[in-house]
């Protein structure tokens, strides 16, 4: 049987789980991989007081980890810098690394990917998608021999489980508070709101699937921090769901990526994913379409990805991380086609056949449209659904709009 020394560097949520998942399945991973999964070495600068260490040696400086006698080196440290230098470290000693970091393969991955190459060493990173729901290496190793058409998913669990509680009729703040004493939202919950740690996830998955580069290039980034209950109110209305959405897809030879709040069908298998859940669909030549979903957080369940990639390292030589392509041809998402929710406040009266006039001015036209008047009629909101059209065609009718009212938003709507 393959014995695996482990290092592990970081000790908060995912590091602590590790530890104890490893300790409770070692037996079970014996049996079913033939792999003995050994602790070595903790580098933790400070204790964790909710869970102990025991009698796995603990050392206050990470870099001290890579002294040990590992085969792999576990970075769970988090963030982008230390985490770069923690693993460039570990490769040019010839150590494998397993993370579930994706910041730091966002910012860093080409120069990462090129390090462990010229090392000769494996970089496995599984968890940092999806946390432990199989993504990575299903899209690196299963789908081997399709050619992928488009991924888009929903990536960020706390953005989703906001949203659901907002449906069940929590405010945004609200349901941001929940999410927070609930353990789904960091106290700085400004890299899931933002849709940042969304645009890490797709990044990578596009690097695999499409070759785009690490950091990629610039794309929209939208998060769900200005999503209203009277969005929310509005979508259902018209059969839809408010999603965050993030996605890659090629089309005549060009890439397009984005993350960004969008309404989704409630026909659609994205729509079914409620709270902490994360989904995905993957379109390739050869199978069509691939629905996963799963847990896309928490200690345990990105445990259950580091695991995965520890136990991979012991039955192949998995080196080929994707190498970025140079040549990459790039749509641009202000020539691209889309519906759109358009929602208008105002005092006026008129404003609903204002609107209406506005848009068949600028030859806008429309599939849907609504008023909600609660019973105040200085205080009006009317919404559009518009067939498809370009940001450029919707963004010279917003500039018209503004001269009616100042008070609008609106929302794509996904295919
Ligand atoms: N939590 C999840 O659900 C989840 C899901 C998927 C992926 N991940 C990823 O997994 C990684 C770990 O997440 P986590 O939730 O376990 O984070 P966490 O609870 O904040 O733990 C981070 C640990 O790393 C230590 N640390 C941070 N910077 C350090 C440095 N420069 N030197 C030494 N130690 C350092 C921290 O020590 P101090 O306590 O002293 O600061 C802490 O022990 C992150 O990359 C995260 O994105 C997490």
């Amino acid at each position: 049987m393959k014995k695996i020394k482990i290092g592990i560097c970081g000790w908060g949520t995912v590091a602590t789980a590790l530890h104890r998942s490893i300790l409770e399945n070692k037996n079970q991973i014996k049996r079913t991989h033939q792999v003995d999964l050994e602790i070595v070495a903790i580098g933790a600068r400070r204790d964790n007081p909710k869970y102990s260490a025991g009698k796995t040696k603990v050392l206050r400086n990470i870099f001290d980890v890579l002294d040990e006698d590992i085969d792999v080196l576990v970075e769970l440290i988090g963030g982008t810098d230390d985490a770069k230098t923690l693993i460039s470290s570990s490769f040019e000693k010839k150590i494998p690394v397993v993370t579930a970091n994706k910041a730091v393969i966002y910012e860093y991955g080409d120069i990462l990917f090129k390090e462990a190459s010229n090392n000769g060493v494996d970089f496995l990173f599984e968890a940092s998608v999806c946390a432990g729901t199989p993504t990575i290496n299903l899209l690196k190793n299963d789908l081997a021999g399709n050619k992928f058409l488009s991924i888009k998913g929903m990536l960020n669990g706390t953005s989703n489980f906001i949203i659901s509680q907002m449906e069940d009729g929590m405010s945004f703040e609200d349901s941001l508070s929940f999410a927070q004493e609930n353990g789904y939202a960091e106290a700085d919950p400004t890299f899931d709101i933002e849709g940042i740690d969304a645009a890490h996830k797709i990044s990578i998955l596009s690097n695999i699937v499409f070759g785009s580069p690490l950091p990629p290039n610039e794309f929209l980034i939208e998060g769900i921090s200005n999503i209203t209950k009277q969005d929310i109110y509005i979508a259902e209305k018209l059969d839809f769901t408010v999603k965050h959405v993030s996605s890659a897809d090629m089309k005549d030879g060009k890439l397009l990526i984005r993350s960004n709040p969008a309404l989704v069908q409630k026909s659609d298998y994205l729509s079914s994913l409620k709270n902490v859940r994360n989904g995905l669909v993957i379109d390739t030549d050869l199978i069509g379409k691939i629905h996963i979903s799963g847990s896309g957080a928490g200690g345990e369940a990105t445990a259950a990805g580091v695991i995965s990639d520890i136990v991979r390292l012991a039955s192949e030589s998995t080196n080929h991380n994707a190498t970025s392509k140079e040549d990459l041809k790039y749509r641009q998402i202000s020539d691209e086609l889309f519906s759109f929710l358009i929602i208008v406040n105002s005092s006026s009266e008129n404003i609903n056949s204002d609107v209406l006039d506005m848009l068949a001015e600028h030859n806008i036209s429309i599939r849907n449209s609504g008023l909600i008047n609660d019973g105040n009629k200085s205080d009006m909101t009317c919404f559009f659904e518009t067939e498809e059209i370009t940001s450029i065609n919707l963004q010279e009718f917003l500039n018209d709009l503004d001269n009616l009212s100042s008070n609008f938003k609106t929302l794509r709507i996904e295919k």
